[in-house]
């Protein structure tokens, strides 16, 4: 990497406040499966891991990255973290083509410039009936294709919070922090076939 680790890890990592909006609807919802796409600086993993603990239950927690960012390297085990952590050295693509697991809770943080082809399949076959979704950077102006699965939610009337405000000089909110909730009877069960491939 051309640059140090620490303004690495500052340029990836999520801002503090999403981050906490993260960990504290895993303490809510009592997620039993959690899937991460996407380690970066572990910000997310560390908050997450945290939360799990406040819990007190066991947790099915999966964390994927194929360590694009550094060229293949790995510099940490994000196993070491918890013992609840399994971790997938391998693509988003390939890990969610191929995932029989439904998960309560699912983070996207990784393939930012493909994540938005497979959202129809981890919405219909990944997430659980009232499983949250959250995805990173769906307002960032540099990723413009994963504003689709903004609005493909507000198309098939699911229900979403969409955070992107800054406040303080120091934020980067406006990259856009996307929730949505499957929630039972409301959200539809699963997404038309080909969704992501239209034009929404
Ligand atoms: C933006 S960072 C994640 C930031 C993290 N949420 C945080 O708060 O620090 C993106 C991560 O996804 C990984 N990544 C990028 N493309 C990927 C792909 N196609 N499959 C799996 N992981 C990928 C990168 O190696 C990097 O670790």
């Amino acid at each position: 990497m051309a640059i140090s680790l620490s303004q690495y890890d500052k340029m990836v990592s999520m801002d503090i406040n999403h981050v906490e909006l993260i960990a504290s609807l895993i303490k809510s919802q009592k997620s039993r499966s959690i899937l991460e796409l996407g380690y970066g600086s572990g910000l997310c993993t560390r908050a997450i891991v945290s939360a799990i603990e406040y819990n007190s239950i066991p947790v099915n927690y999966a964390v994927v990255d194929n360590w694009f960012d550094t060229e293949g390297t790995q510099l940490v085990n994000p196993e070491n973290l918890s013992r609840y952590i399994k971790f997938y050295k391998l693509s988003e693509q390939d890990f969610v083509l191929n995932c029989v697991t439904k998960y309560d809770f699912v983070l996207s943080d990784a393939d930012h410039y493909n994540s938005n082809k497979w959202f129809d399949r981890v919405y219909n076959e990944l997430l659980s009936v009232d499983g949250i979704f959250v995805c990173h950077d769906v307002t960032n102006k540099d990723f413009k294709n994963l504003f689709d699965i903004y609005k493909v939610c507000v198309k098939y009337k699911i229900p979403h919070m969409l955070f992107n405000k800054s406040t303080l000089a120091s934020e980067r909110c406006e990259r856009g922090l996307l929730v949505i909730y499957k929630t039972t009877g409301v959200a539809p069960v699963s997404l038309p076939e080909g969704v992501m491939k239209e034009t929404v």
